[in-house]
């Protein structure tokens, strides 16, 4: 057991959303981390572990990456907060259009709830219209809260949702609310990937009911390849959001889309004292430069592939009642819902995490490009090692 793992009262709010344990294993997670490097992060015990949780996502070509780093060490030098817009800003915004479908400009803010907040004020300035049909997680704003306490109930009144590939749920929605949906702002997918025809329809449905379709790609975009999930699933969407791996950690997110939907913005009141620092632009630029010039996306993939290959092939000999799905970028373990397989879930955590891999119990995972071959070897040999364990403990739910 780490011997950080504990936490005082006053940062308790916090951790509890950032400890990846969420309390289901007490004690066993990391709590503050030292230092990280490429695939690895390592706590202040001194601990090592090869990272799947890379900081919700915002990781993509390994922690302290040399080239993004010294980008952003450069802007530092010369001042990034200097009352006027700096070169970054221009050049980000003109390389967002190129590597995003359909993007014929956007806007550039910080955080993942910025970005999806402004589609939304954009959205309901365009088409007139208040309600937002959304699905996924889209950020902490009262529109998008998970938790409803402190959102006005007027709020809420204005947000629903549908279910994922589930067609008809929406059509339903779109009728209930026939008129008033100012957009359909969703991720394109979370651990089930999308069946054939299901964007293609939201599309339409979008469409057919006057709607903007909105892709919240904060997790999916800079991860799944250049062009996002347009791209992989040939879809198209009037705005995406995207954020996290654009900038390897740096805090910068974007709206990219539609000129016509962006130039509401002179409309709008979307505004933020720290949205024209340009530090997290050169990071990004940097980013992006690493992932259009070399093949780290490429990479990405083939190692999510080759992990989740093995993780079925685990699955296969160990009977752990556990099922592979996600994307590869974003792989996940879906354990089984009853008691028993809860209790080898738990221990299956609790053993990989002491072999020092950082998988979270109950979020799906990312791959960075800074794995090794041999990393993804060892995690496979600890992966199975570890399901034996879970299999042969008690057959007793704890
Ligand atoms: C799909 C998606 N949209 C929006 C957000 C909100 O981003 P942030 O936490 O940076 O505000 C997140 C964050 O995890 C996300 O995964």
């Amino acid at each position: 057991m780490a011997a950080a793992a504990a936490t005082s009262d006053a940062i308790a709010a916090t951790a509890d959303d950032v400890i990846p344990s969420d309390r289901l294993i007490d004690g066993e997670y990391p709590l503050y981390a030292a230092r990280g490097e490429g695939a690895y992060v390592w706590d202040v015990d001194g601990n090592r572990y090869l990272d799947f949780i890379l900081a919700y996502g915002t990781i993509i070509l390994g922690h302290a990456h040399r080239a993004v780093d010294d980008a952003a060490i450069s802007e530092i030098r010369q001042g990034f907060a200097l009352s006027m817009l700096r070169p970054a800003q221009q050049q980000l915004t003109r390389r967002l259009t190129e590597v995003i479908p359909h993007a014929e400009t956007a806007l550039l803010v910080k955080t993942g709830s910025d970005a999806t907040s402004s589609a939304v004020r954009l959205s309901r300035a365009f088409t007139g219209r208040d309600v937002v049909v959304r699905w996924g997680y889209n950020g902490w704003h009262d529109w998008a809260a998970i938790r409803s306490p402190g959102v006005p109930r007027t709020v809420a009144e204005q947000v629903t949702t549908f279910g994922y590939n589930d067609l008809s749920s929406l059509e339903e929605v779109l009728h209930r609310f026939s008129g008033r949906v100012a957009c359909i702002l969703m991720m394109p997918f979370e651990t089930t990937l999308p069946e054939p025809g299901f964007l293609q329809g939201v599309r339409e449905l979008a469409d057919r009911h006057g709607a903007l379709l909105v892709l919240d790609e904060i997790r999916s975009g800079f991860r799944l390849g250049l062009g996002g999930a347009q791209e992989a699933f040939g879809v198209r969407a009037d705005l995406v959001t995207v954020g996290k791996a654009m900038a390897n950690g740096y805090a910068v997110s974007a709206v990219a889309g539609r000129g016509d939907i962006l130039r509401e913005l002179a409309n709008v009141h979307i505004s933020s004292t720290f949205f024209a620092n340009s530090l997290d632009m050169a990071a990004s630029l940097a980013t992006i430069d690493v992932l259009a010039t070399t093949p780290a996306l490429a990479r990405v993939e083939a190692l999510g592939t080759r992990l989740q290959q093995g993780l079925r092939d685990v699955i296969a000999r160990t009977g752990l009642p556990a099922r592979v799905v996600g994307a590869p970028q974003m792989p996940f373990l879906q354990f089984d819902d009853t008691a028993l397989a809860q209790q080898r879930k738990r221990l299956f955590y609790t053993w990989t995490v002491r072999e020092g891999l950082l998988l979270h119990p109950n979020h799906h995972w990312y791959v960075s490009a800074a794995l090794s071959d041999a990393d993804l070897d060892h995690t496979l040999a600890v992966a199975d090692r570890a399901a034996q364990h879970a299999v042969a403990a008690g057959e007793e739910p704890a």
